[in-house]
């Protein structure tokens, strides 16, 4: 095993730090689905017995136990942690406790301000629940998708709508008081009575914080294949009204909405952190990225078997101002009614606010977003002054062609 150091900084005394963990596993391949487009269907479906899974998960703590002795000696605070996928919630009570001892016996965990788990319904019951409770998870996202069964069935989800409801329900017996829900709207033959049933029956549950994502028909994905053989376009302008109809309902029951797709309170702590790069984070797993000390550093998403017979490695390692990942940091900050800080921006990769703007796709985004918004670029930093920043991003996103 080749092992790379962490490019950690001399002394990060008291900074915080994300922890991230990636559980690239699902109970299905959802049609929608561009998280796990390079994810081989059969490693997805990995079952607790098979080797494939065990020897990930072993490697997973063999990364960790790796990479937190430097991140310990520079100092660093764990403030947030995440366990996303994937799919975290198919781990096993037994799985989920192995991995939660490991990194507990690396990083001091008491000093966490919020811990998410991502799952889906039929991947959690209230004895799992109670146990991530128990553990000191506080926060858990439910990818619902839609309430109307139909579209579930459709959309290739391994739940049903009553089954996205008692998971909800048992969220709450399992004493989670911070709960997501993920949903997605725009579907080209969803109807805007479809969109409204649904955000009507999320507002129903006990649910505190909303993630409505516009559909993105990504390269890749079954339905963007089923799409593209019925000749659909998919129309910018339906996407919108179907995001603005979820948005005004959910904001009129009291969730406002605080950056493009999230609604609610409190604010999510882990995407605070990657939107608005407000902290370094640490990365273990396939598909997990890390940003340390102004280095980008990646395992690619679907690769398990160079993963795991090679834990200690990272395939990319890059500096945090390439142009290929400011142009991904910038319309996310600009997501949010905040925007980009510069001296948090310099903070995190190095590089002034100002210079990377200059840099050419980055500079062409700005100026698209001009053309549809009301950029102001000051000597805090740059934020788009439009209530509707969704609107404003997603005809930007369209007219630099980076609609999939
Ligand atoms: C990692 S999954 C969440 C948790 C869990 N795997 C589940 O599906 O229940 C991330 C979320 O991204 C959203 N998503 C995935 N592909 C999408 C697409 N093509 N368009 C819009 N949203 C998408 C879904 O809402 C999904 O819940
Ligand atoms: S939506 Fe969630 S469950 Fe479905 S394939 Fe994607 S990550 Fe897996």
């Amino acid at each position: 095993m080749s092992t790379e150091s962490l490019p950690v900084p001399a002394r990060a005394v008291d900074e915080p730090l994300l922890l991230y963990v990636n559980i690239p596993f699902c109970n299905s391949k959802c049609h929608f689905c561009d998280w796990v487009v390079d994810v081989p269907i059969a490693d997805l479906r990995l079952t607790p017995v098979s080797s494939g899974r065990i020897d990930y998960l072993e490697a997973l703590r063999t990364q960790i136990r790796t990479h937190a002795p430097a991140l310990r000696a520079a100092g660093y605070r764990s403030e947030v942690m995440y366990w996303g996928g994937g799919t975290a919630t198919v781990l096993t009570e037994r799985e989920i406790e192995e991995t939660y001892s490991c990194l507990a016996a690396e990083f001091d965990l008491s000093t966490v301000a919020e811990a998410t788990i991502e799952g889906s319904p039929e991947s959690v019951d209230l004895p799992k629940l109670k146990l991530l409770r128990d553990l000191g998870f506080d926060r858990v996202s439910l990818g619902v998708q839609s309430f109307d069964t139909n579209r579930l069935r459709r959309i290739g989800r391994a739940h049903s709508a009553d089954q996205a409801v008692a998971s909800v329900e048992a969220a709450c017996a399992a004493g989670f008081e911070n709960i997501n829900i993920d949903l997605i709207v725009g579907f080209p033959d969803q109807t805007l009575a479809e969109v409204r049933d649904t955000v009507r029956r999320a507002l129903e549950l006990p649910v505190n914080h909303f993630s409505v994502y516009a559909y993105r028909a990504t390269e890749g994905t079954v339905m963007r294949k089923q799409i593209q053989r019925a000749g659909i376009e998919i129309e910018l302008e339906h996407q919108l009204k179907s995001y603005r109809l979820a948005a005004d309902l959910l904001t009129e029951a009291g969730h406002p909405e605080y950056a493009v797709s999230y609604f609610g309170a409190p604010r999510c702590l882990a995407d605070e952190a990657y939107y608005r790069l407000r902290m370094d984070w640490i990365g273990f797993g396939t598909g997990a990225n890390s940003l340390i000390n102004h280095r980008y550093l990646l395992n690619g998403r679907g690769r398990m078997r160079d993963f795991t017979s090679d834990p200690g490695a990272f395939e990319v390692n890059l500096p945090a101002a390439a142009e290929s990942l400011t142009v991904q940091w910038l319309p996310r900050a600009l997501s949010t009614a905040e925007g980009i800080d510069a001296v948090t921006f310099q903070r995190r990769t190095g590089v002034a606010l100002r210079a990377a703007c200059e840099e050419p796709e980055l500079n062409a985004f700005l100026r698209q977003v001009k053309r549809f918004g009301d950029l102001v670029v000051d000597r805090d930093g740059i934020r788009i002054a439009d209530a509707d920043r969704s609107d404003v991003l997603s005809r930007t996103f369209a007219a630099m062609g980076w609609v999939s």
